[in-house]
């Protein structure tokens, strides 16, 4: 049977090892100029610190595989060297691409052999909780090609066509029923043969990497993502980030 029409994976045994892949290469243009987005300080850590010890703080993580800009990759590795990490988890860095798929790409390709369940999730969501990441591994275990944790919408949305002039008044073409939407989050997890051959597929430009499988007709499922997951994208989102740090530090305290 080819590799390209190979049945949906079966559920993984409880002790399959899991390795998570953090693309962190992007330059992160919408907070402003600056350090790349990944090395800019929460608290006087770099977001990509917090990201890592995210995946780290799971006990099914064996490997963390940073995916660093092409021209920094020296400098990640000095980076993680520096910041206390789990000694049960492996790190490895690698040089990424020009875009986040090119990136994801290059970071899976750097994975050794026995690692079948792969996490992807973004430098740029450092706060996700350790049981959002254990939800989203518990959900590939039980035999999901692919695992996106995801949230209800607080907004209604609407779809819109292109404005007649730059800047202009869009018209509204459609309302889609806000219950069955949903805003996906990071990590998102993967039986790593399946994510592979998306990236082996799907050559057309995507958002994120369940879509690729999704192309691929593979079952994706949504599980709870949580609203620590956020995504920091704007200048707003750093204060918002360094508020949740001090209430967890508040809580640690009691
Ligand atoms: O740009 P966006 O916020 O969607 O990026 C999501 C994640 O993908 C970030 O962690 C960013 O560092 C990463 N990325 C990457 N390589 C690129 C572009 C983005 O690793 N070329």
């Amino acid at each position: 049977m080819s590799d390209e029409s190979r049945p949906s994976p079966a559920a993984a045994p409880p002790g399959t090892p899991v390795a998570a892949v953090i693309p962190a290469a992007g330059r992160g243009v919408r907070l402003g100029p600056g350090a790349p987005k990944a090395l800019r300080t929460l608290n006087g850590t770099p977001m990509l610190i917090h990201a890592v010890r995210a995946m780290a703080a799971s006990r099914a993580v064996s490997l963390v595989v940073v995916v660093a800009p092409p021209d920094g990759a020296a400098e990640v590795k000095s980076l993680l060297d520096a910041h206390a990490l789990p000694e049960r988890t492996d790190f490895l860095v690698v040089p990424g691409g020009e875009s986040r798929q090119e990136s994801v790409r290059l970071g899976l390709a750097a994975l050794p052999p026995g690692h079948d369940i792969v996490l992807v999730h973004d430098a740029a969501r450092p706060l996700v909780p350790v049981d959002t990441v254990d939800a989203v591994i518990e959900a590939v275990r039980d035999g999901a090609g692919a695992v996106v944790p995801a949230l209800p919408l607080a907004d209604t949305v609407k779809q819109v066509e292109p404005a007649a002039a730059p800047g202009g008044a869009e018209p509204v073409v459609a309302t889609p029923d806000r219950s069955l939407l949903r805003a996906v989050q990071t990590p998102q997890g993967f039986d790593r043969a399946t994510l592979e051959r998306a990236h082996r597929t799907v050559t057309d430009d995507v958002t994120d990497d369940a879509s690729m499988v999704e192309q691929l007709g593979e079952r994706v499922v949504a599980v709870p993502g949580h609203e620590e997951a956020f995504k920091v994208t704007r200048p707003l989102d750093l204060v918002l980030a360094e508020a949740v740090l001090a209430r967890r530090r508040l809580n640690d305290g009691f």
